[in-house]
């Protein structure tokens, strides 16, 4: 069976790395790249940590230089969501790899071309790298087979009232993106909700031995122990997590496509993924909307996983 193969756009930050690991032990994926970007933290973090990350599981991809700023809206980052670093405070050993000599949204066209309109792009955090691609080299449209992203949301934001983080971030890049006419997976923040983990179910799972569990361990503790205790939530959506699962396994989500849209003028919604739920404008549907996932597939997706680092 041939590889599907994927390049990764992604700001790690605590849930763009348990996302990675999900990714890295499904071998029938080819994960061509992992491009940083600024998000979560400064590109400072995201890069070295994506680097980092390659080199700790012994993915053999690119790590393209990706932008340290989105393309129009102020550089805004969310440092206490995601600790010291990025990673809750965990400090990865240095990489022995260096970045590619490209930059991110020129590795994406390259290894488009090479996958010959195979290729899959699953973002996890700002859409700059992409949108910039897609802008720079107007032929990639026909050679991404299909976007799946964690970005947005249906209903309420986390950011602002209305916008969910990566989109409020580069809400520029966003609508690019979503209006590129690839077809697109969104993942946001409501559809991903569907799968939320009490500490029990995730603990039971990212606390299994295997040699990635320093890391899993120590970021499960983190986000939980904020939603819990600091935000006072009942249980975690990680939502990268979601996003890759949904990915990976595509009959787990139920999706509904609908005419959908960034805001980017608004000072109250900037960010805003305007979805056509109810097919009201009459325009044709441009996103696939993730409406909700298998939780239980999904938990059993996290407990292959960790097998998989128990044997690799
Ligand atoms: C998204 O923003 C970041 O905090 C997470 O990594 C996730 O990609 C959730 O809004
Ligand atoms: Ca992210």
């Amino acid at each position: 069976m041939s590889k599907r193969p994927v390049v990764i756009d992604c700001d790690p930050g605590v849930d763009d790395t348990l996302a990675i690991f999900l990714a890295a032990s499904h071998p029938e994926l080819e994960i061509r790249a992992i491009n940083p970007v600024a998000g979560n933290v400064g590109y400072e973090s995201t890069s070295q940590n994506a680097l980092r990350l390659a080199d700790l599981i012994g993915i053999d991809c690119r790590v393209g230089r990706g932008a340290e700023e989105p393309l129009i809206a102020p550089c805004r980052t969310a440092g206490a969501i995601h600790g010291k670093g990025g990673l809750g405070g965990y400090e990865l050993p240095e990489a022995k790899r260096d970045f590619d000599p490209d930059y991110a949204w020129d590795v994406l066209w390259q290894e488009a071309r090479r996958a010959e309109g195979e290729l899959e792009v699953v973002t996890l955090g700002p859409m700059t790298n992409l949108a910039i691609a897609l802008t720079r080299y107007p032929e990639l449209k026909k050679l991404i087979k299909k976007i799946t992203s964690m970005v947005g949301t249906a209903g309420q934001g986390n950011t602002n009232v209305y916008a969910e983080f990566n989109a409020w971030v580069d809400p520029h890049a966003c609508e690019i993106v979503f209006q590129s006419g690839i077809p697109i997976a969104m993942c946001g923040l409501d559809g991903n909700d569907t799968c939320t983990l009490s500490g029990e179910e995730l603990y039971a799972i990212m606390e299994r031995p295997s040699r990635i569990t320093p890391v899993t361990r120590h970021v499960a503790h983190f986000i939980h122990e904020r939603n819990t205790l600091q935000w006072h939530l009942p249980s975690s959506t990680i939502h990268d997590l979601v996003t890759m699962a949904c990915f990976i396994d595509p009959s787990i989500a139920t999706y509904e496509p609908c005419y959908t849209t960034c805001e980017t003028r608004s000072s109250i919604s900037a960010g805003q993924t305007v979805v056509d739920l109810y097919h009201v404008s009459g325009k044709a549907p441009n996103v696939d909307v993730l409406r909700c996932a298998d939780k239980e597939r999904f938990k059993a997706m996290l407990s292959e996983m960790m097998d998989w680092y128990t044997a690799h």
